[in-house]
């Protein structure tokens, strides 16, 4: 159940990166983790979990933000053009992603919203802002999860929060996301078969039971083959948007177990 909260998150100034202590360098909706960071806030504390696996921990061929990548996101984030870092009127957050969500569930209330990768795009978000809905956006770079939080107190998008978090190893307690979704996000499309089920068990974990999981792109006959038996073992395909055949988003009804040896 949602808590009635009002407002959009309040943001601290940003100093330069270094010499922050990490409660000065983050605005109050990022969420960081870990041994030394501040308690998760209670608004989102019933959401938000320290994650099982420890980040880090993980083979080398998976993508980790080491302080030279984070140290490039800043520079990004600080000195980007504004244009560049929110998503373009003709990307397909804005003409497939969006349009798709405010169609399915532009008529809910009160939803648990996860968005993982969002870098610092605000489509999902901003299109699904309400004050009875929390978005939880979650992704490894610190520095983009802070610029999107700024963005989307500019644009008064209410109920926003980010945790910097792993896709493999999700910062979420079991069941509890109305809807997840991603959008061009490494771990459901250029990774190892393997790590892609990885991904989808905790897509599946942290769904409640009737949740959704929107996916782009779907290519299931093109580099997406190997995506189609593990969704098929977790998920049941209930609706779909497209503009070419290559680049479907699809929306996914969690199953109520996890069947086969698809991986
Ligand atoms: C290509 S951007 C996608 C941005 C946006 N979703 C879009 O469609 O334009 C990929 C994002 O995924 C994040 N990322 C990559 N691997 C990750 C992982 N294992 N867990 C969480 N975030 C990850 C990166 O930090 C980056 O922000």
């Amino acid at each position: 159940m949602i808590h009635a909260l009002s407002g959009s998150p309040t943001l601290k100034k940003f100093p330069q990166a270094r010499g922050r202590t990490q409660s000065e360098q983050c605005p109050d909706s990022v969420v960081l983790l870990g041994r030394h960071a501040p308690p998760i806030p209670a608004r989102v504390a019933d959401l938000i979990q320290e994650p099982r696996l420890q980040l880090g921990g993980f083979p080398s061929r998976r993508w980790v933000v080491t302080p030279h990548i984070e140290a490039s996101h800043r520079q990004q984030v600080e000195h980007g053009p504004e244009p560049e870092l929110r998503d373009s009127a003709s990307s397909e957050l804005k003409t497939l992603i969006g349009p798709l969500l405010h169609r399915r569930y532009g008529h809910r209330q009160g939803m648990d919203i996860a968005e993982l990768g969002p870098a610092t795009s605000t489509t999902v978000a901003a299109t699904l802002s309400h004050a009875t809905h929390r978005y939880l956006a979650v992704d490894l770079s610190e520095p983009y999860l802070e610029k999107q939080q700024e963005f989307l107190a500019q644009d008064t998008a209410t109920q926003c929060y980010a945790v910097k978090g792993d896709s493999y190893a999700l910062p979420i307690q079991d069941g509890k996301a109305d809807l997840i979704v991603t959008s061009c996000h490494p771990p459901f499309v250029s990774a190892s078969t393997q790590d892609k089920a990885i991904a989808l068990d905790e897509v599946w974990r942290t769904l409640k039971e009737d949740g959704e999981f929107v996916l782009f792109p779907y290519d299931p006959q093109g580099r997406g083959a190997d995506m189609a038996p593990l969704l098929e073992a977790r998920f049941e395909i209930v609706d779909q948007s497209q503009q070419r055949p290559d680049r479907v988003a699809v929306v996914l009804k969690k199953r109520p177990l996890i069947y086969g040896a698809s991986g």
